[in-house]
């Protein structure tokens, strides 16, 4: 997996992947992540890679052409990425399954803005595709762009070290995690539940199922409607009196 990232904040983005578990795919030759200084595509002695907005108005926009150069050197040394993104609080809500599709793709560029914002031309001619990771402002995209490399980069093989941990992740099914327990058996009164510790891998498997399915419809119900549910699932929801229960198994079967 590549990545190729443009910032004018370099030192972010090396500081994010200085340890853990992308560092380790970097390490492991499993991830590469290029980190290219937008200054350096810039064509004046000031190195500008902003400007004041047409129409007026506060704040500076980043101008177009250092992104649109920098997309092309970085094209012309390792070859043209599948897919230019642009971070900003504009773009589609970034999820796991935006992290798989992108896995997928082996080579992702992503560019990182500071400022009021970018020149709508960023979007237009050089971005492939524009996301957010959530509805809030960041003072640029580097964070954004750490997060997407941390999630893609879980998808690539060998990058986390079992495999099957990352399909069984939370969201890579639609639906929130259950809940883990660790040693000691009574924390100060709170007990782990006794199923746990029955040594009866069926019941375990089961118990977690339906504890995820019933901890996403009391805080994350919107979920459901694009989760894969089975018939176990589907059955508890319609048990619980769960008003979208019923369609759904109604709609499946
Ligand atoms: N840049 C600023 N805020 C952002 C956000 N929420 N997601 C992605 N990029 C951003």
């Amino acid at each position: 997996m590549r990545f190729d990232i443009v910032t004018v904040f370099p030192r972010l983005i090396d500081a994010g992947l200085s340890e853990g578990v992308v560092h380790r795919g970097v390490e492991q030759g499993l991830v590469t992540v290029r980190v290219h200084d937008l200054r350096d595509y810039t064509a004046d002695r000031h190195r500008t890679v902003d400007d004041t907005p047409y129409g007026g108005g506060p704040g500076m926009v980043m101008k177009v052409e250092p992104f649109a150069r920098a997309v092309d050197a970085l094209t012309a040394e390792g070859g043209a990425p599948k897919a230019v993104v642009l971070l900003s609080p504009q773009g589609a809500t970034f999820t796991q399954a935006h992290a798989r599709r992108l896995a997928a793709l082996g080579h992702v560029a992503l560019l990182c803005g500071r400022y009021e914002g970018f020149d709508e031309r960023v979007r237009e001619v050089v971005a492939t595709e524009e996301l957010s990771i959530g509805d809030y402002v960041l003072s640029g995209g580097e964070l954004a762009a750490l997060v997407v490399v941390d999630a893609v980069s879980r998808w690539v093989p060998g990058v986390v070290g079992d495999g099957a941990s990352v399909e069984g992740d939370s969201f890579s099914r639609g639906l929130l995690d259950f809940p883990h327990y660790t040693r000691p058996m009574d924390y100060d009164g709170h007990q782990v539940p006794a199923v746990l510790l029955s040594g009866h891998h069926a019941d375990v498997a089961r118990w977690r199922k339906r504890e995820a399915l019933a901890r996403t419809v009391a805080r994350r119900p919107d979920l459901l409607r694009e989760a894969t549910l089975d018939e176990d699932e589907r059955a508890w929801l319609a048990e619980w009196g769960w008003p979208g229960g019923k369609q759904i198994r109604e709609a499946r079967s």
